[in-house]
């Protein structure tokens, strides 16, 4: 899957206003839990472990979330956790509710939080299913750049290539994950559901984000690109 920064080394978008939309950061964990329909104890803990909650409301009705981590996060998809270096922010689990999906309120969402944050951040990353063409649109839009590919290695460890000059070594530094020399198992799912790193040649594989029923790993492998709530 791809890992995409927004920093001052790339031009940042200029997005049309949208009417109505509003982005405004929440310190609530009840109203938090009950907008994800999650557990208040689960989401007092992220506030508690340093994560902060984005909340995009249009004419006051919300309609996105997205989480910031500023001192550690995990990739669930590879079962990796990492600490944010201090200046640096990860972005996770955002969700556009359905009735509101397709207005482009996920790269706005992206771009105020990248402005609200940047008082005390200069670099933001994200990533992304590379089956989840809704998710790498919108972070393109928001003028995020893919830099480096996440897999596995043939030997089943979580690892990643660059997509671009010194992106490997830019994730790497983050991730805390080793540059592979040679190829990534095309399929990270695949993996999870131990089926072997090399077991799926690339576009053969039956998982489709958008169809989870036709994964190979299970849901809650997918806090990344796939957490739905
Ligand atoms: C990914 C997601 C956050 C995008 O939110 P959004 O606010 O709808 O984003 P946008 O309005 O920019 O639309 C992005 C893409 O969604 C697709 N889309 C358009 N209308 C849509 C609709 N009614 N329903 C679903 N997807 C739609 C389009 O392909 C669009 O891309 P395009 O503009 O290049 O054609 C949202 O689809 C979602 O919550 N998905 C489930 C959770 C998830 O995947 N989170 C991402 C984790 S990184």
């Amino acid at each position: 899957m791809p890992l995409a920064v927004r920093d001052h080394a790339h031009p940042h978008p200029t997005l049309a206003p949208l009417p109505g939309l509003t982005v405004a950061r929440e310190h609530d964990a009840a109203r938090m839990a009950a907008l994800q329909g999650r557990d208040p104890s689960e989401i007092a803990g992220r506030f508690a472990r340093g994560h902060r909650a984005y909340v995009a409301h249009v004419h006051g009705e919300p309609a996105a979330w997205g989480w910031v981590a500023t001192r550690s996060a995990e990739i669930g998809e590879l079962g990796t956790r990492f600490d944010v270096p201090a200046g640096e922010r990860y972005l996770w689990n955002f969700v556009t509710r359905p009735s509101h999906r397709g207005l482009g309120i996920y790269p706005r969402l992206l771009d105020a939080i990248v402005r609200a944050e940047s008082a005390e951040a200069t670099r933001f990353w994200v990533a992304y299913a590379p089956e989840n063409h809704a998710s790498g649109a919108g972070i393109r839009k928001a003028g995020f750049v893919a830099v480096a590919e996440l897999s596995f290695d043939a030997a089943g460890r979580a690892a990643l290539q660059a997509m671009r000059p010194d992106g490997g070594r830019a994730a790497s530094r983050v991730l805390g994950l080793a540059e592979a020399p040679e190829a990534l198992a095309p399929c990270w799912r695949c993996v999870r559901a131990g089926r072997g790193a090399m077991s799926c040649a690339a576009g053969a594989c039956t998982c489709d984000y958008q169809r989870p029923e036709l994964a190979c790993a299970t849901a809650d492998d997918r806090s990344t690109g796939g957490a739905v709530r």
